[in-house]
């Protein structure tokens, strides 16, 4: 059983410790944030539900970044969330100087661990925490791949009335607008979506997987989803810690994949003890390559824009 650490007690970051304790996933399960007391008191209500079904774990949150000593895996929530109106890339700078210094201190107490990401905008804070670690690509990666196919999977399995655990689908690319969700190899136990849908039903899903985080947003007024991407996070990390070598869509940095260099996107991995052990590379037809393509454009402007 391993050592899990939360940086930043906020929705999202409370929300993933909470999937953690739901699964046992970690003997110690640590929630930082900068907020004095915010953490304590979290950890300290998420600890207080463990008798009524069993996590045996230890649970506690702090300020000091010092826990995170010996953390098998730190995932990295601290950041701003989306007001309406607002897009991921608005928080560039912002959240920019919080993940550099959270960056900082998993590599001064943690220099063994694997880092998640999950602070927007995403594959270009993945790259922040990426540079000031200095950790081996394998060990550096984003969550959001995972939530955006489960909000695809999700919208396909509602418009044809079936069971969410039978939808394949993956999307690839940059979280934001211009996300790949890939139509070609979305099925249903094995069938194409495309002999179950109508054209126009497929492109209304996919429109709206793309601006799924967007339309949370719009409703909670004051912070974005919370719930499914604390539960994203969680898949990644007990991939991680039970080395089930689970095929997954991760923010990763690609050197040459898919014809991409120096940025970090989503694309489907194996996911083991050794954080990404295989970068899958799949086939893609012209119109789905120029939409990656884009997405590696649009990452390399945003990284321009951070002057690391
Ligand atoms: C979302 O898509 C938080 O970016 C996240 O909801």
């Amino acid at each position: 059983m391993a050592k899990l650490s939360i940086i930043g007690a906020g929705a999202v970051g409370t929300s993933c410790a909470h999937w953690a304790v739901i699964k046992n996933l970690a003997k110690e399960i640590v929630l930082i944030d900068v907020i004095p007391d915010l953490a304590k008191g979290k950890a300290l209500d998420l600890a207080q539900s463990s008798p009524l079904f069993g996590y045996f774990g230890k649970i506690w949150g702090t300020e000091d970044f010092s826990a995170l000593k010996d953390s098998d895996i730190v995932v990295i929530t601290a950041g701003k969330p989306r007001q309406p109106g607002m897009s991921r890339e608005d928080l560039l700078n912002i959240n920019k100087e919080i993940v550099k210094s959270c960056a900082e201190k998993i590599k001064e107490f943690t220099p063994q661990s694997i880092v998640i990401v999950v602070t927007n905008p995403l594959d270009a804070m993945v790259y922040v925490a990426y540079k000031v670690t200095g950790f081996p690509k394998n060990r550096i990666l984003g969550m959001a791949g995972v939530l955006d196919s489960a909000r695809y999977r999700y919208f396909i399995a509602q418009a044809l009335g079936v069971s969410p655990k039978d939808v394949q689908a993956l999307v690839m690319g940059i979280h934001g607008d211009l996300m790949l969700p890939l139509v070609r190899l979305a099925n249903v136990a094995g069938i194409p979506i495309t002999e179950l849908l109508s054209k126009a039903k497929i492109e209304e899903i996919v429109e709206r997987t793309k601006k799924g985080g967007g339309e949370i947003v719009s409703y909670l007024k004051t912070g974005s989803a919370f719930i499914t991407p604390g539960l994203s996070i969680i898949e990644m990390a007990e991939a991680i810690l039970k080395d089930e070598k689970r095929v997954l869509t991760c923010s990763v940095y690609l050197e040459g994949e898919y014809g991409i260099n120096g940025v970090f996107l989503g694309v489907p991995v194996v996911l083991g003890k050794n954080g990404i052990e295989k970068i899958i590379e799949i086939n893609l037809e012209s119109e789905e390559k120029n939409i990656l393509e884009k997405c590696a454009s649009h990452c390399k402007e945003l990284i321009n824009l951070l002057k690391l």
